[in-house]
C-alpha cells in the first residue's frame, strides 16, 4: 500500500516533467463527499443542521481575525460585532457534508485525506504526538519523512463555538494532483476540535483553498505555494462534484462556456451574485457573495431569505434560519452570475424531510445575519463546475457535464 502510494507519485511526477508546458494538462484528485444529514429514520436532523451552520459562521470570525493580523486592516466585510458569540455549546461534532481527497506529504510521501475548502487557507493534519482526540485518522510523523521541519511554533485554530484545533507548525513537501510544494507550512494537531474526531469527520486534516491573508499561521496556502513555484500550467482550479483539478479545469467535466466574474474583496473567494430569482421573480439585485466548498448550505440576510420563503405557498420558518417548504416544491430557483443563470436542481435545495412534520421538507437556503454577504457552499456548488482563478482574481461557473 505505501509502496503502491510512491510509485504513483514517482509515476506523476516524471509525467508532469515529461509533459510539454503547452498541452496544459492539470491533475484530478477524485472526490468523496458524505453527506450525514439524515438521523437513523430517514428524517432530517434539523438540530445537527444548525449546529453545522454555527460552525461555518465560527469559521468565517476566524478568517476575519487572521485577516487583520495578517493585514493590519479589518476585512471590509468583517462585521463591527461579533454576533454569534455566545451561541452554540461547542464540543459538538460537525455534520457538515464535505467533498475530501487525497494529498500526499513528506519524503517518502504519506497518503492523508482531506477537506477541500475554499472557505479558509491553512492545512492541518492530525500529528503523531496528537492526543486520543486523533484516533482513527492517518496520523502526520516528522521521524517518518526526510524533509520535515519542525519550526516548533504552536498553532491555535479557536472557533467560536468553544472547540479548537491546537498543535505545531511544520514545513515538508506536500503535493496534491501530482504538483509538490517545497517547504509547505503546515499545523501538525496534537489536539482536534470534538467537530474534527474521527469517524464524525472522515477525512484526516483540512485543507484550505482560500488566499494568503486568511492564514491564520501567517503561512503561504499550499495552492497559493504551487502558484508561486511556477509549476502549474493554468494557475486555477477546477470543483466540482466529482474531483478537484489541480492547474485549470477538466475539459470532459463540463459543457458550454464559462461565466466569469471577478474577485472583488481578496481573501475569501468573494464575488457579487446579479441576481436572485425564484419561478422567475426577482428575489435580490447585486448581492455581495462568498464561494465556499466548506459550507453545506446557502446562507444569506434574513429580509431577503424570509422575502424568499414569503413567495413558496406553504412554507414556515423551523428556528435558526432554517425554513420547511411542502415537499412538492419544486419552482426555480437561479442565481445569475454576469450573463448567466445557474439554478438549483431541487434535490439540491430539498434537503430531505423535516423530522417533526413528515409533510414538510427543509430548504436549503439558511437565514443568518451575521454577515453582510451571502455564502454559496454545496447546496449551489453542487449544480456547477467551478474554476477559481487564482491568475485572473476571477471565478468562473459553467455547466457539469
Ligand atoms: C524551509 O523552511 C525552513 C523554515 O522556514 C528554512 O529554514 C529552510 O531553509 C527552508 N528550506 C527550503 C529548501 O526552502
Ligand atoms: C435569469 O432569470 C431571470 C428569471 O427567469 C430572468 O429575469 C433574467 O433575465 C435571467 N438573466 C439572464 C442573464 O438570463
Amino acid at each position: 500500500m505505501y509502496l503502491s502510494t510512491t510509485l504513483i507519485i514517482v509515476a506523476l511526477s516524471f509525467f508532469v516533467e515529461a509533459a510539454p508546458r503547452s498541452l496544459r494538462s492539470g491533475f484530478a484528485i477524485p472526490i468523496s463527499k458524505r453527506t450525514r444529514l439524515h438521523d437513523a429514520n430517514g428524517f432530517i436532523d434539523i438540530a445537527k443542521l444548525q449546529r453545522g451552520v454555527r460552525h461555518s459562521i465560527t469559521k468565517y470570525y476566524l478568517g476575519f481575525q487572521a485577516y487583520q493580523q495578517n493585514t493590519g486592516t479589518r476585512h471590509p466585510s468583517a462585521p463591527l460585532v461579533k454576533r454569534s458569540e455566545k451561541r452554540g455549546a461547542g464540543h459538538e461534532t460537525i455534520v457538515e457534508p464535505y467533498w475530501y481527497g487525497s494529498i500526499f506529504v513528506g519524503t517518502p510521501p504519506k497518503t492523508f485525506t482531506v477537506n477541500f475548502d475554499t472557505g479558509s487557507s491553512d492545512l492541518f493534519l492530525p500529528s503523531s504526538t496528537c492526543d486520543s482526540s486523533c484516533n482513527g485518522h492517518i496520523l502526520y510523523d516528522t521521524s517518518e519523512s526526510s524533509t520535515a521541519y519542525d519550526s516548533e511554533a504552536p498553532f491555535v485554530l479557536q472557533y467560536g463555538d468553544g472547540s479548537a484545533v491546537r498543535g505545531t507548525l511544520y514545513t515538508d513537501d506536500v503535493s496534491m494532483g501530482g504538483y509538490a510544494a517545497k517547504n509547505q507550512t503546515f499545523g501538525g494537531a496534537t489536539s482536534y476540535a470534538d467537530g474534527f474526531t474521527y469517524p464524525g469527520w472522515l477525512p484526516d486534516g483540512l485543507l484550505g483553498l482560500g488566499f494568503p491573508t486568511l492564514s491564520g499561521y501567517g503561512a503561504m496556502p499550499l495552492f497559493h505555494n504551487l502558484v508561486a513555484q511556477g509549476i502549474l500550467p493554468t494557475n486555477s482550479f477546477g470543483l466540482c462534484p466529482s474531483e478537484l483539478y489541480i492547474g485549470g479545469i477538466n475539459d470532459q467535466l463540463y459543457k458550454g462556456d464559462f461565466t466569469y466574474v471577478p474577485v472583488t474583496q481578496e481573501g475569501y473567494w468573494q464575488t457579487n451574485t446579479d441576481g436572485i430569482y425564484l419561478g422567475g421573480q426577482k428575489i435580490a439585485g447585486t448581492t455581495n457573495t462568498i464561494i465556499d466548498s466548506g459550507t453545506a448550505m446557502i446562507l444569506g440576510d434574513s429580509k431577503t431569505v424570509q422575502a424568499f420563503y414569503d413567495q413558496i405557498p406553504g412554507s414556515y420558518p423551523t428556528g435558526d434560519g432554517y425554513y420547511s417548504v411542502p415537499c412538492s416544491f419544486d419552482s426555480e430557483i437561479s442565481f445569475q452570475f454576469g450573463t448567466s443563470n445557474f439554478t438549483l436542481q431541487p434535490r439540491t435545495f430539498n434537503l430531505g424531510t423535516h423530522s417533526d412534520d413528515p409533510k414538510a421538507c427543509v430548504g436549503g437556503i439558511v437565514a443568518n445575519d451575521d454577515f453582510g454577504f451571502w455564502i454559496l457552499g454545496d447546496v449551489f456548488l453542487e449544480n456547477v463546475y467551478t474554476e477559481f482563478d487564482v491568475g485572473n482574481m476571477r471565478i468562473g461557473f459553467a455547466l457539469p457535464a
